[in-house]
């Protein structure tokens, strides 16, 4: 079945579509049938599943994210392929699970997330960014993903965690496969998928190894000592925590990051404004680069019961996929919703999740790195343009762009 639009959100082919035809996809969709049933790609080697609810206006993913005993993240998972639960575990951790276990889990690390720890990283946050752009700033010419947006999130995860320098490309190039699923450049099959996933575990189990004996200041260090249920993690819960964090942690703020000088590189107007009086804007202009670029398109949920959403009746099984693409772009909620505009407020956008039990634990952190880079890309690249047209992800799940030349004067 398909909806009366006849936008099929479930094929490859709409997802490969210039962007400009996909907002109005779901400019049309959000109009015109705001709740409509998709049918699932068909996977090799998989099959095909039995098809979602798409979830594309605002208060429609509101609701759905904030009633987990309705809309549950254990059931097959979070993603819209359903994968058996053991290795939805596995290669999401606690984003695949519910509470009670997932609020446990998610406690032992949120310690590492709050603004008093993230204050004591703010210099780090600093130092890193300096070093990223020294790297970059005498050349006068470099790709912007690879050499300014991509190293700064890549390094702060992987000191959080404890990953040595040495293998930070290592943790880069898998994470660029386990979240480039629907980019051939990236993934040509599931396998693809599993090897990338068992990389990351196996540096996992070594690095949790390490920090048994050798205890230090990392969120390692706390997992592989916490105790949950009176129990250690196992093994394998940590692993699977530390893939998550690495894979969250990365490309998502990379991706808000490139967006955002795509963005300002596309109104000039904005980056005026903001350059006028960094400190100033900077809180709002972070947000709306996040609601402008939505790193996270979409997140999946399994009603748990027989419920409905805006009087559209949801089966107990059926998955319901929250596009918060499109709910950040619902002109029910925001004015001129494209429009970039550093001065929106208030901004309620949904870029960090719905506002449920898995509202991103890293958002703080997120906008720290993104405010930094943008004051001193202000401070030391202000002339730095994009000189040709961005290479994007093919995804429905990260809104990425994997290549983005740009140009500035070269300083020493
Ligand atoms: C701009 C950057 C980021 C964006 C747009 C983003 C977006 C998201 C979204 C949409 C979710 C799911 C929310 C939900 O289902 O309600 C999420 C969850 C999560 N994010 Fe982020 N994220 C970003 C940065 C980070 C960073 C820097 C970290 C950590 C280093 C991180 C760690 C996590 C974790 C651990 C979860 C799972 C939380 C749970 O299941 O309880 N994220 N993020």
């Amino acid at each position: 079945m398909s909806d009366v639009t006849g936008i099929k959100l479930g094929d490859q082919e709409f997802w490969a579509a210039p962007e400009a035809e996909r907002e109005a996809g779901f400019a049309r969709l959000r109009h015109e049938a705001p709740i409509s049933f998709h049918e699932e790609p068909f996977i090799e080697g998989y099959g095909q599943g039995p098809g979602f609810w798409a979830l594309t206006r605002f208060d429609d993913v509101v609701h759905t994210s904030r009633h987990p005993e309705l809309f549950c993240s254990s059931r097959g998972g979070t993603n819209i392929g359903d994968i058996p639960q053991e290795i939805a575990d596995f290669i999401g951790s606690i984003i695949n699970m519910d509470d009670p276990r997932h609020k446990k889990l998610r406690n032992v690390v949120s310690a590492g997330f709050t603004p008093k720890a993230l204050n004591q990283l703010l210099e780090n946050v600093r130092t890193r960014t300096t070093s990223v752009i020294d790297a970059a700033a005498e050349k006068g010419e470099c790709d912007f993903v690879a050499e300014i947006a991509a190293p700064l999130p890549l390094q702060i995860v992987c000191d959080m965690v404890g990953v040595p320098p040495s293998m930070e490309q290592t943790v880069f190039e898998q994470s660029n496969v386990i979240l480039g699923v629907g980019d051939p450049e990236y993934v040509q099959g599931m396998d693809d998928l599993m090897r990338a996933f068992l990389v990351l575990y196996q540096m996992a189990m070594e690095l949790g190894q390490d920090r048994l004996d050798n205890p230090a200041d990392d969120i390692t260090t706390t997992l592989m000592h916490a105790e949950v249920d009176g129990e250690r993690l196992s093994v394998a819960e940590f692993a699977s925590f530390f893939i998550l964090l690495v894979v969250a942690g990365n490309e998502t703020t990379r991706t808000a990051i490139s967006h955002g000088m795509w963005a300002l590189h596309n109104h000039p107007d904005q980056r005026a404004l903001w350059a006028s009086d960094f400190d100033r804007y900077a809180v709002d202009a972070v947000e709306e680069i996040v609601r402008w670029a939505t790193p996270v398109i979409h997140f999946r949920r399994t009603a748990t019961q027989d419920t409905e959403i805006s009087g559209q009746p949801i089966r107990e099984g059926e998955k319901v996929v929250m596009w918060f693409n499109s709910a950040n772009r619902d002109e029910r909620v925001f004015e001129e919703p494209f429009r970039f505009d550093i001065t929106r407020s208030p901004n309620p956008h949904l870029g960090y999740g719905g506002g449920g039990p898995h509202f991103c634990l890293g958002a703080n952190l997120a906008r720290r790195e993104i405010r930094v880079m943008f004051e001193q890309l202000f401070q030391r690249l202000p002339d730095l343009e994009i000189t040709c047209e961005p290479a994007m992800l093919q995804s429905a799940f990260i809104h990425g762009i994997k290549r983005m030349p740009c140009a500035f004067t070269p300083t020493l």
